[in-house]
């Protein structure tokens, strides 16, 4: 099963656009997400990792920041029945001690409830930060020392509270047209196939992500190898 990864980026430049402020455009961002994960499914994914804040985002005005922080918990409390009635597991990756008790408190109901799907995991990145998981991973791996691939893998898995080993992305989409990972999964994404758009997160939906995996299944993913001639 094909694990996407997207960097859900444009909210803002969306929203000023269009004359609102840049909370309109989360607001709106929120709505991008359910089309996404209900779309997934049927397009042959199985795990979607979705970057929701990164650990530099706390160096956004506050009063975005804190509009940022209640729409994940708004997210989670409408849309907890949805995931379990659709048969989604979700997951929240990155680092936990920074953000609210209340949000921990919602991410830890929301994981619970959700813990019996079967039909597509949801990863949530929030307070993500690769490079500080690395280092974490590494700090963990310094007790054991035949670390190799999989159990630093395993590591960085424990480290983002994953569930289980970090998992190779298979395609990594970035909206809102900038070329840059911005400390998102960057030892998942070591063959990630890229896709870059300039459609901006509000406006990315099911026919957007359907096109995104029609192109990633043409291309030939040659992991170093020379391509066998077909
Ligand atoms: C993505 O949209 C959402 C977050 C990073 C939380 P932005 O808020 O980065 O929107 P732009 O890039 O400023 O338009
Ligand atoms: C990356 O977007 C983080 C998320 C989408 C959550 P940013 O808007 O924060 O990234 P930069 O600042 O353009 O690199
Ligand atoms: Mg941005």
């Amino acid at each position: 099963m094909t694990h996407v990864a997207i960097i859900m980026d444009g909210n803002g430049r969306w929203a000023t656009a269009r004359g609102r402020p840049r909370e309109f455009g989360h607001r709106q961002g929120a709505e991008s997400v359910r089309h996404v994960v209900e779309a997934a499914p049927d397009l042959g994914i199985g795990t979607v990792t979705l970057y929701a804040f990164s650990s530099d985002n706390w160096h956004r005005p506050a009063a975005e920041v804190t509009v940022l922080m209640k729409l994940f918990r708004r997210y989670l409390k409408s849309e907890t029945a949805e995931l379990v009635r659709n048969g989604v597991r979700l997951r929240v990756v990155g680092r936990r001690d920074r953000l609210d008790q209340q949000l921990v408190r919602a991410i830890e109901r929301s994981e619970e409830a959700t813990s019996g799907g079967t039909r597509l995991l949801l990863r949530l990145a929030v307070d993500y930060s690769a490079r500080d998981l690395l280092v974490e991973a590494v700090r963990r791996a310094a007790t054991a020392p035949d670390v190799e691939r999989n159990s630093l893998a395993n590591l960085l898995g424990q480290a983002m509270h994953g569930g289980g080993p970090a998992p190779d992305v298979d395609l990594l989409i970035r909206t809102g047209g900038e070329q840059r990972l911005s400390d998102f999964l960057l030892w998942e994404c070591a063959y990630a196939e890229l896709y870059f758009t300039p459609v901006m997160w509000p406006d990315f939906g099911a026919a957007e992500l359907a096109e995104a995996v029609r192109e990633f299944r043409s291309r030939h993913r040659r992991y170093g190898r020379v391509a066998v001639a077909s």
